[in-house]
């Protein structure tokens, strides 16, 4: 998503911004950009694509002596990535950049131009700084402008400005995206993450919402509902490395704490008051189709199982998921009645890929559902849905299957409305847990302290069955591959209600099973299935709202009052029992042995 960097002071400013960018680029993007005032003078340089395209474009400029200047790398919402919607965004002699999203801007974008102002680019963001001009212009101090323009923001946002009008001045705000200035000796930055400061700052102020103010060399003024605030810095790491994980012991375990966050990025614009929005699908998509087939690998697999209980429940619409590499060989039947949905975390996957090319041979229209942008897979389909959970490092893949697993959702509401298959009172239901799902997401304290005090009773046994019905299956299959992948302990998925056909003969003390048990999905029916399992003296962790006293050991969700919310916190504790296992264990969390991120090869 997009980041936000901005410096004043002696040193080579474009240097600086554009060394800044380079560490948020992690976090994703597809064009960047930055504005210098040095010596009184306005210079900017934006591109698409990579930072090394930008530093081309600004290859001849130099911004030595004391100065300002603002930098962002772009993920596109609002309008393409082009060069035009690129940040900073120009008034007549201010330049801002913003990361987030500010909801009223179509209300501001038209009373601007009511009052004759030409807007050059599609962005909800070029509105900030024309309606600080037009501030400007009733005579105010440029800091009251500032003011007066973050006063009508509703939204997201981080934003920094800057003018020609007061050149040593940068004017700052954060409101829901993160920023935070930092500062050394005379020097002040401002950046959306410490990676991007750390080595040249060393003590930084993480700033909080309904915060803002205007930064000089040697100066910082912050407010909060308009009183000045006093505000106490921490140090910053030295370690680089350490920065990038934000202080946890793994990116894997960054990426589990992200996911409240991520979610919010993934349903942006798409989950509106009433109904579910994709501006990158055409309203015609849909004609014609008459059943779905989905088809990924691994953890992207598991994310289609799930949508497919979701989209044949809610959307009435037949639909089957496959491995891909399974379905390239079995010389699979297509119609080309049939939307061919592809899901990939990386793009790169080539079974994937090249399962997605013989559905296009064979004339099906083709949807993918993707985390990374103009990668192969999306390059290739003609439609798609960005997950937009930002790059996931850990080779076990977290965030990215909770954001398909959300796509996944949404896609069946949008369908379900564009077929008629629920009344309104069920798409607002519906509607309302998705947004109640970030929270759901939230990693307490005490959940995690729990699952880390119950994990050094399962490293060894015979071998771990996750059970599960309906959603919860695909989700049990989930559990079991991340255990797998980090732990290297046996693991299996399975639907709870199976166990009696075969696996219940492994039951005894030393297999482990971790029972799914939701209380709004089927939980009578689950119970039976754990308690025949208890009956052979399997080892049982339960988890589940409702306390299970035959449980061997059990983890307590919250209460909540749709299964989907039920899904993501257990999926929460699945992540972390995986993590916590594979830490005792001594493995490699992030680079387990044998496994790549990317897997593009047969
Ligand atoms: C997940 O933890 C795995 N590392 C793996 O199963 C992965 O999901 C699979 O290789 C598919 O990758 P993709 O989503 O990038 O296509």
């Amino acid at each position: 998503m997009c980041g936000i960097v901005g410096y004043i002071g002696q040193k080579e400013k474009k240097e600086i911004i554009l060394d800044a960018l380079k560490e948020l680029e992690y976090r994703g993007y597809d064009s960047a950009g930055i504005a210098v005032i040095s010596d009184g003078k306005l210079n900017h340089f934006k591109a698409v694509g990579k930072i090394k395209n930008l530093e081309e474009k600004a290859s001849g400029f130099e911004s030595k002596g004391s100065g300002i200047a603002i930098g962002h790398t772009r993920w596109a919402t609002h309008g393409k990535p082009t060069e035009l919607n690129a940040h900073p965004h120009l008034g007549a002699f201010s330049y801002v950049v913003h990361n987030g999203i500010i909801e009223n801007y179509q209300e501001l974008r038209k009373e601007l131009i009511d009052k004759g102002i030409k807007f050059v680019s599609q962005t909800d963001t070029e509105s900030i700084v024309h309606l600080f001009e037009q501030n400007l212009a009733t005579g105010v101090e440029p800091f009251e402008a500032f003011k007066a323009t973050i006063n009508r923001l509703e939204g997201a946002y981080a934003v920094l400005l800057i003018t020609q009008v007061a050149p040593d001045t940068i004017f700052f705000a954060k409101n829901g995206s993160p920023m935070l200035l930092a500062r050394d000796d005379n020097d002040v930055y401002f950046a959306s993450s410490d990676t991007a400061v750390v080595g040249r700052a060393k003590e930084a102020y993480y700033l909080e919402d309904g915060e803002y103010g205007f930064a000089k060399t040697n100066s910082v003024k912050l407010y909060s509902k308009d009183t000045p605030k006093e505000f106490v810095t921490k140090p910053l790491p030295e370690d680089k490395t350490l920065a990038q994980k934000d202080g946890f012991r793994f990116f894997m375990e960054k990426e589990i704490y992200e996911q409240s966050s991520v979610m919010n990025d993934t349903m942006l614009g798409r989950v509106l008051e009433d109904t579910i929005e994709f501006e990158e699908l055409d309203k015609s998509l849909f004609d014609g189709i008459r059943a779905i087939k989905i088809c990924a690998c691994g953890t992207s697999y598991h994310a289609g199982l799930t949508g497919a209980y979701l989209l044949e429940r809610m959307a009435k619409i037949p639909c089957q998921v496959e491995i891909a590499s399974e379905f390239r060989y079995k010389e699979p039947l297509l119609t080309p009645d049939t939307l061919f949905i592809t899901i990939s975390q990386s793009g790169e996957t080539a079974d994937t890929l090249e399962a997605l090319k013989m559905a296009k041979r064979a004339g099906l229209k083709s949807l993918t559902i993707c985390n990374v942008d103009n990668s192969s897979i999306v390059r290739e389909s003609d439609y798609a849905i960005l997950t937009r959970a930002g790059i996931e490092k850990g080779v076990a893949s977290t965030k990215a299957f909770a954001t398909q697993v959300m796509v996944l959702w949404m896609l069946t509401i949008y369908l379900a409305q564009k077929r008629d298959t629920l009344d309104k009172e069920s798409i607002d239901t519906e509607l309302n847990a998705m947004r109640h799902t970030p929270k759901a997401l939230i990693v307490a304290r005490l959940l995690h302290e729990r699952i880390y005090r119950l994990s050094k009773r399962y490293l060894h046994g015979h071998g771990f069955f996750f059970i599960g019905r309906d959603i919860f299956y695909p989700l049990a299959l989930e559990g079991a591959l991340k255990l797998k992948e980090i732990s290297y302990l046996h693991a299996e998925g399975y639907p709870a209600g199976e166990m009696k056909h075969g696996p219940i003969a492994l039951a005894d003390a030393e297999l482990f099973t971790i029972a799914l048990m939701p209380k709004n999905m089927l939980y009578d029916k689950i119970k039976s299935n754990v308690e025949e399992l208890i009956a052979r003296d399997a080892t049982i962790l339960a988890i589940s709202p409702d306390t299970f006293g035959m449980a061997d050991d059990y983890i307590k969700i919250r209460h909540a009052d749709h299964p989907m919310l039920e899904f993501f916190e257990m999926m929460l504790v699945t992540q972390i029992l995986a993590l916590e296992i594979s830490i005792r264990l001594g493995n490699d969390v992030d680079m387990p042995r044998n496994l790549a991120k990317s897997v593009t090869v047969e």
